[in-house]
């Protein structure tokens, strides 16, 4: 019997996402491969993963995480009915495509940035439309909105590049959007600024955040939507009954009681981000101004491709992420911020490879 019958075309078609490798534990990797803090949460937040109660987890936990959903409108300015809590920002994601796109519309992002965009629109049924970054990472906005999208998506920081735009560009396009636009602030806390204040203003613009990155909490998954009350209703129509757990909503909770106590940990990952860019670049790298926590880097030309800048990575303990399938990607790593005694290693193990190659040593 063949289950292609049985299993829906959309999802018999796509490749699905692939996330990059978590590998098993007691490998001693520097793990500069999936964006996450290399810093564990600040103590007040530990505090209170540990002081739980687990004989209160034969409970549900409360549906809409209403105290987590309070605690975001205090920390920012928002009414707790404007804000939606995801099982990491990736259920928001999946939450968002299910509420506002049909069969066959249209889906539009500018490429590259985060492959999931993709697998979802996909998933829905969606007609996807990629169009490639402007020069100097400018926004392709008439090409976008060329195409009427119902949605268009856009990472702010982008991934994996690390750029900007300018808020007022995200703001011109909520402006002539057809449809909705859906800012990913995964990285934001990363960043000079963000687009929290465009909210007032534009009716069809939906933010998200994410704890994974900034807050240490990836292992946790939580994330957060910011949009107008009237958006937000119509999105817990569609999600999980109980979509964040009990410990969860405890950690989200104390993370946004204590933004002040991530502040020393944002800004050495900030310095580091500025160090490795330097250092990349003195090496033979290409590297574009990043406001996230991770950089890309176009390996130096001449030496050895992406593929190989892997693998020889790995074999040194390093992982970090290479996306040699998307054309735009080839011979561009990208690599996590880790901590400053990881930074000099990673520096370390680039110059003894460069020597490899200068002394004709093959790819690994
Ligand atoms: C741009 C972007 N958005 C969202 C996510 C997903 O984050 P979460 O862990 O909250 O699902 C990621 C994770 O890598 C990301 O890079």
């Amino acid at each position: 019997m063949n289950i292609r019958h049985w299993v829906r075309p959309e999802v018999w078609n796509m490749a699905g996402y692939l996330p990059g490798e978590q590998p098993d534990a007691g490998r001693p990797f520097i793990k500069l491969n999936t964006n996450e803090n290399p810093f564990p949460p600040p103590l007040p937040v530990l505090e209170a993963i540990a002081a739980a109660d687990p004989a209160q987890l034969r409970l549900y936990p409360e549906p809409s995480s209403r105290p987590v959903r309070e605690a975001a409108a205090a920390a920012y300015g928002l009414e707790a009915g404007q804000v939606v809590v995801g099982n990491g920002s990736d259920d928001l994601l999946t939450i968002l495509l299910r509420t506002f796109v049909a069969a066959g519309e249209c889906v539009a992002v500018p490429e590259p940035t985060y492959s999931l965009y993709h697998s979802l629109a996909q998933l829905q049924g969606g007609t996807f439309v990629g169009v490639p970054w402007e020069r100097d990472w400018q926004l392709p906005l008439q090409a976008l909105l060329a195409h009427r999208p119902k949605m268009v998506l856009l990472a702010r920081p982008n991934a994996p590049t690390g750029h900007v735009i300018p808020v007022s560009v995200v703001a011109a396009l909520c402006q002539q959007s057809p449809g909705v636009v859906v800012l990913d602030e995964a990285y934001v806390d990363f960043a000079a600024d963000n687009g929290l204040a465009l909210l007032a203003e534009h009716p069809n613009l939906i933010i998200i955040r994410t704890f994974s990155k900034s807050m240490a909490l990836a292992g946790m998954r939580i994330g957060l939507s910011f949009s107008s009350v009237a958006i937000a209703e119509q999105m817990h129509k569609v999600r999980d009954s109980y979509n964040v757990n009990r410990l969860s909503q405890l950690a989200a909770v104390a993370a946004l009681q204590h933004l002040a106590s991530y502040q020393p940990l944002l800004q050495t990952i900030r310095d580091e981000r500025q160090r490795l860019t330097v250092a990349l670049r003195q090496r033979g790298f290409q590297v574009p101004e990043s406001q996230a926590n991770f950089v890309l880097a176009q390996v130096p030309a001449g030496g050895w491709g992406g593929q190989a800048w892997l693998a020889a990575l790995r074999e040194a303990g390093i992982l970090v992420r290479y996306f040699g399938q998307d054309p735009a990607l080839v011979n561009h790593l990208r690599i996590t911020i880790g901590r400053p005694e990881e930074m000099a290693q990673l520096v370390e193990q680039i110059d003894r490879l460069l020597a490899m190659q200068s002394s004709s040593t093959p790819a690994p």
